[in-house]
């Protein structure tokens, strides 16, 4: 059978390949590489369907809804929204949980954790403003992107004008997140790699 037939058996494909090459390097099993390695597959997926909403889906939308005698959005709405915002709001939290997981075993040893990163403490700073930023995009994807992308693709029900609005909150949010996930990405890296400036 041809794993590449199905995205089940591409994603089992590519974790076999990076077990196989992480067994072939030198240095051993080590969990708190693989919660980090955790966190950077999730970030992507997260991230990345963040950008695809951004630059492809809404303003794909918005044409689809300009364009009076094309097919219209219904099918995007219908198919490809629900199987984007599950991955999008599960790969949110993934991501959270193991930079959380990652604050703890990591930086806990040296006297640091959640608390010291969140407040800014010395030798934090950086990674304290990325896990900010990446906790107010997680919380803008839960409560305000989330339930009002219900009611825009159907899954609840709504009035047109609530719809319209629902739409609004969750572009808006959607936007703040694209903009926030800039800096975010550049703590991220910037903790101990350096910031590019
Ligand atoms: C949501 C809250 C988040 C928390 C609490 C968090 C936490 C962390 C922590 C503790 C590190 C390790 C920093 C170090 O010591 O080098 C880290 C690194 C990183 N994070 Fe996050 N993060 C969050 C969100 C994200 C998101 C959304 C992404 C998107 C891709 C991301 C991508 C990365 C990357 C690429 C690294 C660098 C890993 C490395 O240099 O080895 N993080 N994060």
């Amino acid at each position: 059978m041809n794993p590449l037939s199905s995205v089940n058996g591409a994603i089992v494909t590519g974790i076999v390949l990076m077990v196989a090459l992480a067994l072939a390097l030198p240095g051993g099993f080590d969990f708190g590489n693989l919660d980090r390695w955790l966190h950077i597959i999730s970030g992507v997926m997260w991230i990345g369907l963040l950008y695809y909403f951004n630059v492809v889906q809404i303003p794909a939308l918005a044409a689809a809804g300009a364009d009076k005698g094309g097919p219209g959005g219904t099918g995007i709405a219908k198919y490809v929204a629900p199987r984007a915002l599950l991955w999008f709001r599960w790969s949110a939290v993934i991501t959270a949980v193991s930079g959380i997981i990652f604050i703890e075993m990591a930086y806990r040893p040296a006297g640091g954790g959640l608390m010291q990163v969140l407040m800014l403490r010395e030798g934090y700073t950086i990674i304290g403003i990325g896990a900010w930023l990446g906790l107010i995009m997680l919380f803008n994807v839960w409560v305000l992107i989330w339930p009002n992308q219900k009611k825009v693709i159907g899954i609840v029900q709504a009035t047109d004008a609530q719809k319209a609005s629902a739409r609004v909150v969750a572009t808006m949010a959607s936007r703040t997140n694209f903009v926030l996930s800039v800096p975010m990405l550049m703590c991220m890296g910037g903790q101990s790699h350096g910031l590019p400036f």
